[in-house]
């Protein structure tokens, strides 16, 4: 009873409820949700701390920065009180409220000035890329353990996103009727395009797009829509540049056809400042259990996570980063049910 009581203090309070209606589109910084609520710093802290004490959000501290988000499942049974309880009271929150609205509409600008700041980046260093990609990882590690994962196939459709330069595609072509990659960048694409051509796979395309919003088929059949025939999707080293992995994981697993796979490979934690002022990385690597937790919620089973080590330091003495891959796969029924939904 206690505990209920302290959510509902914590959430009772205007500004700590269009916090709640923020945060449920994704995970942002103190100083992002400063720009979206238009108030000061120090008084958004206030209620932020408020609330994560009361077990309504949680507190991610990753190198200089702070990431803010929902209560999630692991945290014990306060946790997943104050999680049924968002998951409700976001639904109840009318979108039409003036304050809400303007907020909404703050967080597109922050979100959209994110995504151009690393499409410049893309775009500068499209040419360097391949280079860039292989810098702090044995890459013909990770290609291994990558088609050891996913297996022989065949496959009858991949995609591939966030395809870059369209490594992947070509990586995964021997074992796949038919591939896709799609990328926001059309530098990028126009490079995937040339090594795509260059490889003579007549079999695998780029295509441009936004990966909050595939061009594909949900699992199950519509009305007059085909079902989805995605039976593999690889999202390899996207997650780190994304404001809202949450959001592109459950659109990855929206399009799986029933029993397809998702690969996931990122970083695992790490403490380089560094990649976010010169690499546009906003993420600095992902736990096991996070991403796990992000697979779950966007209703998919996990079956291996796998982690690549480094050896040793390279010749600078400078921390080189594990590798982590996730495999997963939706459920043989065509419904979906993520655990979000579930719950309210
Ligand atoms: C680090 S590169 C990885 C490329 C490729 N997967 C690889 O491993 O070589 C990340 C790619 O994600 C793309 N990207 C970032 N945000 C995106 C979005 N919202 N929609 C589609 N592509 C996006 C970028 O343009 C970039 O090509």
């Amino acid at each position: 009873m206690q505990t209920l009581l302290d959510i509902l203090r914590a959430a009772g309070e205007p500004t700590r409820l269009r916090i709640l209606a923020v945060l449920a589109r994704g995970e942002l910084t103190v100083t992002e949700l400063t720009q979206v609520l238009g108030q000061s710093q120090p008084r958004v802290s206030r209620h932020l701390k408020l609330m994560v004490d009361a077990g309504l959000l949680e507190r991610k501290p990753e190198g200089s920065w702070a990431f803010f988000r929902l209560a999630g499942e692991t945290g014990g049974r306060a946790a997943g009180d104050a999680r049924r309880l968002t998951a409700l009271l976001t639904t109840l929150i009318p979108d039409k409220d003036a304050d809400l609205a303007r907020d909404l509409q703050r967080l597109e600008t922050v979100k959209a000035a994110r995504a151009k700041a690393a499409q410049g980046y893309f775009r500068a260093n499209a040419h360097a890329w391949n280079r860039l990609r292989s810098l702090y990882v044995a890459e013909d590690l990770v290609e291994r353990a990558i088609q050891d994962l996913v297996g022989p196939g065949p496959f009858a459709h991949l995609v591939d996103i966030g395809t870059g330069t369209g490594r992947m595609l070509e990586l995964l072509a021997p074992r796949v009727r038919r591939a896709e990659g799609l990328d926001s960048s059309h530098e990028m694409l126009t490079l995937a395009r040339t090594l795509l051509d260059r490889a003579r796979l007549d079999h695998v395309q780029v295509r441009h797009g936004d990966l909050f919003a595939l061009p594909y088929a949900s699992r199950g059949a519509g009305k007059g829509r085909a079902a989805s025939d995605v039976d593999l999707v690889i999202i390899h080293q996207v997650l780190h540049y994304l404001t809202d992995p949450a959001g592109a994981v459950a659109e990855a697993a929206r399009i799986l056809a029933p029993g397809g796979r998702l690969l996931v490979v990122d970083f695992a934690p790490h403490g380089i400042e560094e990649l976010r002022a010169r690499h546009a990385h906003r993420r600095l690597g992902f736990s096991e259990a996070e991403v796990s937790a992000l697979l779950e919620g966007a209703g998919l089973e996990v079956e291996e996570v796998r982690h690549l080590k480094p050896e040793a330091e390279d010749e600078e003495g400078e921390e080189r980063l594990t590798v982590t891959l996730w495999l997963a796969h939706a459920p043989q029924g065509a419904r979906q049910k993520p655990l979000l939904q579930a719950a309210s």
